[in-house]
């Protein structure tokens, strides 16, 4: 049974080596996404810079994309293609996340990947970084939002799939402008969430926050995050043309089961890679596969979408 779970982008996926332990045949992910890049090196905020209650399965970061520039995501692809005893390595699909700090940064690495398709399966456009002091998520702008989806669409390769990050959305006139943007154009997959935004975790012993930028600011991931997760895989699989990969609080395979429910034809790992390690792909796929068959399921397309609803 073939079933995409795979790493959501951040998650021990900023170096060659972690992208290779990602990709490797005996890691349980269906693809690898790299980090979210910017067109050059960045070092991101000072630390610390990520904090996890693993009693809750929450988390805070606030990295501020700290990345090795667009170049660097892409070799890693060229090497691992290059390399012929790697051969058996290629069949899972790889995206690279672009979150360029202007348009214009955007448009450059758009434009670069009509060179790298042989290497690349997909852009993964993020509009939804928290972390950046002075730079609102242009996912939140409904004007910027547009330009940014058309000027990067217009230059992306057509032979690699094409996808956006959304942040989450909580209010239904923000779902509704967000899936006409998205319906303009021809946006393949929707990442359904990042992290909710600017959100603060405080330690009541210390008295303190527990992370430095933004005064403790910073994105919030884990199971508290499911249910606007799956509220927004649900809303844009019944509104938009796009295929969804669900996001956002799975941490056991029921979660998983939820969100394909909802409509995700794939789902990311996000905070419980970073509490359990990769061997999270692997129990949270078993324990889906367990539930299918509970269920008599054979395949995911048996309830992909069939979340059913009071009369
Ligand atoms: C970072 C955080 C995000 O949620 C994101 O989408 C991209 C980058 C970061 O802080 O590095």
């Amino acid at each position: 049974m073939r079933i995409c779970i795979y790493n959501a982008s951040g998650v021990k996926c900023k170096t060659h080596m972690e992208l290779y332990e990602l990709y490797r045949d005996s890691c349980d992910t269906g693809a690898v996404v790299s980090k979210s890049t910017t067109l050059l090196e960045r070092n991101g905020n000072p630390g610390p810079i990520y904090y996890e209650n693993p009693h809750v399965g929450m988390s805070i970061n606030s990295s501020g994309l700290p990345n090795r520039g667009y170049q660097y995501y892409i070799d890693f692809a060229k090497t691992l293609k290059t390399n012929a005893s790697n051969l058996y390595l290629r069949k899972k699909p790889y995206f690279v996340s672009i979150s360029g700090m202007s348009l214009a940064d955007n448009i450059r690495m758009a434009k670069y990947t009509k060179t790298d398709t042989e290497f690349l399966d997909g852009i993964e456009l993020n509009l939804s970084c928290p972390n950046i002091i002075g730079k609102p998520q242009i996912g939140y702008d409904f004007v910027a939002m547009e330009e940014m989806i058309r000027k990067v669409r217009e230059e992306i390769s057509n032979e690699i799939l094409f996808g956006l990050k959304l942040p989450p959305y909580f209010d239904i006139s923000h779902y509704e402008s967000a899936g006409a943007i998205i319906n303009e154009f021809k946006v393949d997959t929707l990442t359904c969430i990042n992290s909710l935004g600017n959100g603060l975790m405080v330690d009541p012993y210390s008295e303190s926050v527990v992370i430095r930028p933004k005064n403790g600011y910073g994105g919030i991931g884990g199971s508290v995050i499911k249910s606007i997760a799956l509220a927004n895989v649900h809303y844009f699989y019944k509104h938009t043309k796009s295929e969804i990969i669900g996001c956002g609080g799975i941490t056991k395979g029921l979660d998983a089961f939820e969100h394909i429910l909802c409509g995700a034809k794939a789902v990311q790992l996000g905070t419980i890679v970073m509490i359990e390690g990769l061997d999270a792909f692997t129990r949270i796929k078993n324990e889906l596969i367990a539930v299918m068959k509970e269920k008599k399921y054979t395949s995911i397309e048996d309830f992909r979408g069939k979340l059913k609803y009071f009369d």
